[in-house]
């Protein structure tokens, strides 16, 4: 990397991190720090707290801390580099990145540029005579002049666009890989006659097309431009580059499943809205959302397929760590249908009151049982039981088994019954409370003060031992480097340095951020040391015990014999 260190700590420090955060979100001064209400988890108090002073953001509740690079990366969703732009760019300082050109950008220039021409080709049809009649189903439906040009909606013709980028110059390989022209029996436009809205990345850069049909309703109703290298439809959620902001201003996104309906919900001013392409929300997809927010509301499609989406997608989304609430429209209606039937008020109310996920599967579950039928009653029975037995809260428990038994007029206490029985053989696959032991501790409070005292780190180089665990042992390699280069060691800049290695950068603020003294003793380092020696002969001495075992040797068998003698006198 041609930017070095110097080069990255001098961008840093012309900024200060309080006014970066607090372009971002409101920040309260509070004595020496300032804090913030976090964005990276559901926050309600502000628990974020931002040093002037180390120039670096903690969250005492979710653990996200870091340096002003850290905070933008993972709010803007951008990597290290272009966090370090950004922040260059604001403050003029000129970044020559010449010498390391971002490949992959390159590599896609053509594709970028062929999106934007297409893009702008089609918008512009639809304002030419050719358009008169895709204008016209677009107003029927409600869009405006400013929904159209927000989204970028336009139109595409006869075989026009593939004639346009041949004549400049793009190889037929490059335009067929695009998917604006597919290739049977010679060059021909993908999208004929289609009304085209773009597709865009996290950015908001163009990376495809989906185009609906609007003259008749016999061919597939959307066609989207094929995978390529930079489009991926698992990777994107339409509109997250515009909801972004609004989210975090509302603490919420609405998630739908077509494209149109974020449009109809942005023409009635609801604009934290994205949508899935159609397909199974992936893993991706949920993480994306998770950023935009951790209030989640799942809004699909009213009929059976809208069902399926809504528990595929909360099964990936509790896969995160995340429980989204759900809107279940009437009438099988999607959002557009509902908001043109009863209006954005009516809407409105379902956004204010979405249902619990919990209250959700057990009503649909109900909806599927006949219950006049004793096996389905019992089915429903079972299956209500196993989404209650993750439930923690005892007043919603409570609430859950009464409504049950009013259901199948089966007593409380016998469905309580069942529920014990679940439970107890949930409990073995309950999660352990890591607890740690001495020596994991003292590897942890010794690296503490190496971060924040060179003296510290010197009498560990005259004293070596030996960490216990792989990613401090590494991290403390990293610490040691660094301060033989740098002299000494600025959390902040430490950060940068660490940024390309995620597993050491999340070692580093575990224990950055714990909240033990900031002084110590020259007897107290001492004794993390020697305590992790005394772990390290351990360890030395179970492994020739078992060497011990296994030989057969006599002769052997007294040496190594020997050797646990003296490691023992050791400890
Ligand atoms: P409108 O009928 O124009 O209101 O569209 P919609 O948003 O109600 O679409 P629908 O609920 O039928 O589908 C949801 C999403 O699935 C759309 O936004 C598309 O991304 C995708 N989709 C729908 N129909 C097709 C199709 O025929 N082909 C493909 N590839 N995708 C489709
Ligand atoms: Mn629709």
């Amino acid at each position: 990397m041609e930017i070095n260190d110097d080069k990255i700590s001098e961008i840093r420090k012309s900024v200060n991190i309080v006014d970066v955060i607090s372009e971002y979100i409101p920040l309260e001064r509070k004595g020496r720090n300032y804090f913030a209400v976090c964005p990276f988890h559901d926050d309600h108090n502000p628990s974020m707290s931002i040093s002037p002073e180390k120039q670096i953001y903690t969250c005492f509740v979710c653990g996200a801390h870091g340096n002003v690079f850290n905070f933008l990366m993972d709010y803007e969703n951008i990597t290290f580099l272009e966090a370090l732009k950004l922040v260059a760019n604001k403050v003029g300082i000129y970044l020559d990145v010449s010498k390391n050109p971002n490949k992959i950008k390159d590599k896609f220039d053509d594709l970028y540029n062929i999106y934007d021409i297409a893009n702008k080709y089609y918008q512009n049809n639809l304002h030419t005579k050719d358009g008169v009649e895709a204008l016209n189903y677009l107003k029927n439906r409600g869009f405006t002049d400013e929904t159209i040009k927000t989204f970028g909606v336009g139109l595409s013709t006869n075989n026009q666009i593939t004639k346009l980028l041949k004549a400049k110059k793009y190889s037929d390989d490059i335009l067929i890989k695009s998917g604006i022209v597919s290739n049977n029996n010679g060059l021909h436009d993908t999208f004929i006659n289609r009304i085209m809205f773009p597709l865009s990345d996290l950015d908001g850069k163009v990376i495809g097309f989906s185009g609906r049909i609007y003259k008749t309703d016999d061919s597939s109703k959307y066609v989207n431009s094929k995978e390529s290298d930079i489009f991926k439809k698992g990777k994107i959620l339409y509109n997250y580059h515009r909801a972004k902001e609004e989210c975090r201003k509302k603490k919420c996104v609405v998630v739908v499943e077509g494209f149109m309906d974020v449009i109809a919900l942005h023409m009635v001013g609801i604009y934290n809205v994205v949508a899935t392409m159609g397909t199974a929300v992936t893993n991706e997809q949920a993480k994306l959302l998770k950023r935009l927010s951790t209030n989640i509301i799942l809004c699909f499609d009213g009929d059976e397929a809208g069902n399926k989406a809504t528990l595929s997608c909360s099964k990936e989304l509790e896969s995160i760590g995340i429980v989204p609430k759900i809107i279940r429209l009437p009438d099988n209606c999607d959002p557009d249908e509902f908001t043109k039937k009863y209006g954005v008020d009516e809407f409105n109310n379902y956004l204010l009151n979405p249902k619990s996920l919990l209250d959700y599967k057990l009503d649909e579950l109900k909806k599927q049982t006949n219950f006049s039928n004793s096996d389905e009653v019992s089915k429903y029975l079972k299956d209500a039981i196993i989404e209650l037995s993750s439930v923690t809260d005892p007043i919603v428990k409570e609430i859950i088994i009464k409504r049950l038994s009013d259901d199948t007029n089966i007593s409380m206490s016998t469905i309580s019954g069942m529920l014990k029985n679940k439970k107890n053989v949930a409990k073995t696959e309950k999660k352990q409370i890591i607890k740690l032991n001495k020596y994991e501790k003292s590897e942890r409070e010794l690296i503490f003060y190496m971060i924040r005292y060179p003296e510290v780190i010197k009498i560990y180089k005259n004293n070596k031992c030996y960490f216990p665990t792989q990613e401090f042992r590494y991290l403390v390699n990293e610490i040691v480097h660094y301060c033989d280069k740098n002299s000494e060691l600025i959390v902040a800049d430490f950060l940068s340095y660490l940024s390309d290695k995620k597993e050491l950068l999340n070692a580093f603020n575990v224990i950055d951020t714990m909240e033990i003294s900031d002084n110590y003793t020259y007897e107290q380092i001492m004794d993390y040391i020697n305590e992790l020696n005394e772990f390290s002969i351990k360890v030395q001495i179970e492994r020739l015990m078992n060497e011990f075992k296994k030989e057969t040797d006599s002769l052997k068998k007294i040496e190594i014999a020997k050797e646990i003698q003296d490691l023992k006198v050791r400890v």
